[in-house]
């Protein structure tokens, strides 16, 4: 299954719209802290009573609330104040449609977590994703009962690679990173890019059969799998089947 991940309210119709278009594709309801401006231009509440209203009248296909977190990187696009205001809101539909998070955290461990923690019992679960956080960053993750999500941004460094070791097999998936692909490849100058083992036939123009050069895809994910593997020193076999469980577990619990 993909799962297509929704921005704002525009995003994630569209993104239900393309999940409507195969049996694999699903898709997620929220808005990204870049975003949450979009709340008050209009009513807040009529807002999100709308991203409200997409899931509930969609829920064979929408899985996840999302993506919703704080992103301090880039507080030019929304400032801090509208971004921890309307993350914590966006519990109400995770309580209420019972849906697990699609969760992102930039550069905001801190406030991140205050809302987490005091927000916790009413979603039931989530995965924080695209980590690039510490090993302490990590632990405090796992306390909270959410998964971290690791894509090519998570294993830049050999600091990264460390943080991702310290993560226990049953707390981690793995992402090409949808809403910022092609960004969050592995990169030749990552320090995970040594464990790399599969590539795919590429082209600086897009030919059938090839990928793109610098285009983040989703057969990539193979690349994360391998890097995890091999730093982790598992079976990537074992550590494939345990992310793939994980991940079925909190988004697919019916199939
Ligand atoms: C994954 O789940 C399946 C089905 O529940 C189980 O048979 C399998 O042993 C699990 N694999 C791992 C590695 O946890
Ligand atoms: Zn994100």
């Amino acid at each position: 299954q993909f799962l297509i991940t929704g921005g704002n309210l525009q995003d994630s119709r569209d993104a239900l719209q393309l999940a409507q278009t195969n049996d694999a594709f699903y898709s997620t309801v929220g808005c990204h802290p870049t975003r949450c401006g979009e709340f008050e231009r209009n009513d807040p509440d009529q807002h999100l009573a709308d991203l409200m209203k997409l899931v509930m009248e969609n829920k064979e296909k929408v899985v996840a609330i999302g993506e919703c977190g704080l992103d301090f990187d880039r507080l030019e696009f929304c400032p801090k104040e509208t971004q921890l205001k309307y993350f914590a809101k966006q519990f109400d539909v995770a309580e209420e449609t019972k849906l697990p998070m699609f969760l992102h955290c930039r550069n905001s461990h801190k406030e991140f977590l205050e809302i987490m923690k005091k927000n916790r019992d009413r979603c039931v679960g989530g995965v924080v994703h695209s980590f690039d956080g510490t090993k302490e960053e990590a632990a405090t993750i796992i306390d909270l009962d959410l998964f971290i999500g690791i894509n090519g941004c998570s294993l830049k460094t050999e600091a990264n690679l460390e943080a991702m070791k310290s993560i226990p097999s049953d707390k981690l998936m793995i992402e090409t990173d949808m809403p910022d692909a092609p960004w969050c490849g592995v990169k030749n100058t990552h320090a995970g890019s040594k464990y790399v083992k599969t590539t795919f036939p590429t082209k600086k123009k897009w030919e059938v059969g090839h990928c793109l050069k610098d285009r983040n895809e989703p057969c990539h994910i193979i690349q994360v799998m391998e890097i995890m593997a091999a730093v982790k020193e598992e079976d990537p076999l074992e550590l494939a089947n345990t992310i793939y469980n994980n991940t079925i577990n909190i988004f697919f619990p019916n199939s």
